[in-house]
């Protein structure tokens, strides 16, 4: 099978997802491998597509492979599936009904997401996807991986060569972009008191947007901007925009690391600065994107992936965030679920997500809300699950990510359940009895009872403050 791989990593050939690859094409004799290198040339790509769609169409199989970024993949990635669809769109790439199949390397944080991302853009261009294979970073190492990726490659050739694919998720080819501002009242701003010394007022938005063109939608920028001047119009406190289309990126994260122990990004465009004193100094975040190929975009995910100056660390813990989105979000629940996981993982309020138009006005009151009661909820799967990969890679990695682990300690991210001894002592005292077949039939249902106790305080002390 001719097989060309789409290279996401910025890395290039030093990525490591790209060496379970040449782990299979040094198994598998008998393929014939093309490698384009997307992630490290998206640059020239952009320039000039001829020869990487000369590879696309020469090949039977197209194979994604790239690391997870920011619960997705590589905004150079990301803007070669813009460029693909671009060529598609004018008649220059002739891909549909070949084969696609991904492999991609993480430590599982949010790999779902980016799996997900990738099958639906394969299903836009028409591709027959034969699955995925999400290895953690390390797996390549050991025999079980090595098995697994074996098992993984014989599988999607024993796919493709029965005409076994996953069903295609049916979606309208288009919908009208218009918008028509809902006939809703203005929120009522109570100004919050602001405290001495911050720079920003208490209550000012930063609307982070991207309003560049989208040669697929050429109404969708201007649709954007529209509900952005409409979700202004209702707050009433002072809000910002920030257009990312202006901001001069000097290029996507390289996945360097240089960043690790002092924050600082090896590119000198101060983007690095500017989040910190431009965005992360506001009282709360919009975000405001179109939704392009099923994300917000390879722009939005380039500011994403350049975030990751900030390491692990959730830097805006306890900011409000919303969302006005430009597009059919009801066709979305993977980009539901990353916008959602996001809020949940940084500890921010999800104040709420408008999108085509309706939900601004309550998007407006929300925020005002959160901004005024400091609302903080606790996290949920999303959150919580998020939180423990991190905790255990940075208690892992911590001479080398010093940020971030003084971040975690600072902030108390270290709660590793053996850390509570006095629990497990209980637990064990509690195993010992409830083996003891005397002592089980005596306790009887006081287990129960016992784990009420402290409950029953808390509310015998509610009812005391009552009084
Ligand atoms: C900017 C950036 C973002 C990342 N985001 C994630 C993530 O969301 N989830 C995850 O599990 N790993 C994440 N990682 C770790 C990479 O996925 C992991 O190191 C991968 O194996 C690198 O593969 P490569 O050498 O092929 O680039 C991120 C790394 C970088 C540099």
């Amino acid at each position: 099978m001719k097989i060309c791989v789409l290279v996401g990593s910025p890395k290039g050939e030093d990525s490591v997802t790209l060496q379970t690859v040449l782990y299979w094409e040094k198994m598998f004799p008998g393929h014939s491998w093309e490698f384009l290198q997307v992630g490290r040339q998206i640059k020239k790509l952009e320039k000039d597509f001829e020869e990487a769609a000369g590879k696309l169409e020469a090949a039977d199989l197209l194979l994604f492979c790239y690391p997870v970024y920011t619960f997705i993949v590589p905004s150079q990635l990301h803007r070669f599936i813009e460029l693909m669809k671009i060529q598609i769109s004018s008649g220059n790439l002739h891909i549909a009904g070949k084969k696609a199949a991904q492999i991609t390397t993480s430590k599982h944080f949010y790999d779902v997401t980016a799996l997900a991302f990738i099958k639906e853009n394969c299903q836009d261009m028409g591709l027959s996807y034969l699955g995925a294979l999400s290895a953690d970073m390390e797996d390549l190492l050991h025999k079980k991986g090595q098995k697994e990726a074996r098992q993984f490659f014989r599988y999607i050739m024993w796919r493709a060569g029965k005409g076994i694919c996953d069903p295609v998720i049916k979606r309208p080819a288009e919908r009208p972009f218009y918008y028509v501002p809902m006939p809703e009242k203005k929120v009522k701003w109570e100004p919050v008191a602001s405290e001495k010394g911050k720079k920003r007022p208490e209550n000012e938005v930063v609307i982070v947007t991207d309003l560049s063109d989208n040669p697929l939608d050429p109404s969708a920028s201007r649709v954007l901007s529209e509900m952005i001047a409409d979700f202004r119009s209702r707050y009433q406190g002072p809000s910002r925009v920030v257009d990312l289309a202006q901001y001069p990126f000097k290029g996507g994260c390289l996945g360097c690391f240089r960043c690790a122990s002092d924050g600082v990004c090896i590119y000198k465009d101060g983007f690095d600065r500017f989040l910190r004193e431009e965005i992360q100094t506001a009282a709360a975040i919009v975000y405001a994107f179109q939704i392009r190929d099923h994300s917000m975009g390879a722009r939005f995910k380039m500011y994403d992936d350049r975030q990751f100056c900030n390491g692990h660390r959730t830097v805006t813990m306890g900011m409000p965030v919303g969302y006005l989105v430009c597009g059919n979000l009801d066709e979305e629940p993977n980009l539901r679920m990353i916008m959602e996981a996001r809020a949940d993982v940084g500890g921010n309020f999800l104040a709420g997500i408008a999108a085509d138009g309706k939900g601004v006005c309550d998007l407006a009151a929300e925020l005002t809300y959160a901004l005024r009661t400091g609302i903080s909820l606790p996290k949920r799967f999303y959150g919580v699950g998020g939180l423990k990969i991190f905790r255990d890679l940075i208690f892992q990695m911590r001479g080398l990510m010093k940020e971030d682990h003084r971040f975690y300690k600072e902030h108390k991210f270290y709660d590793f359940p053996q850390n509570q001894p006095g629990k497990i002592a209980f637990m064990y005292l509690a195993g010992a009895m409830m083996t003891n077949p005397v002592m089980r039939k005596k306790m009887g249902g006081k287990m129960t009872e016992g784990m009420l106790l402290p409950y029953r305080k808390v509310l015998e002390e509610a009812q005391a403050k009552r009084k």
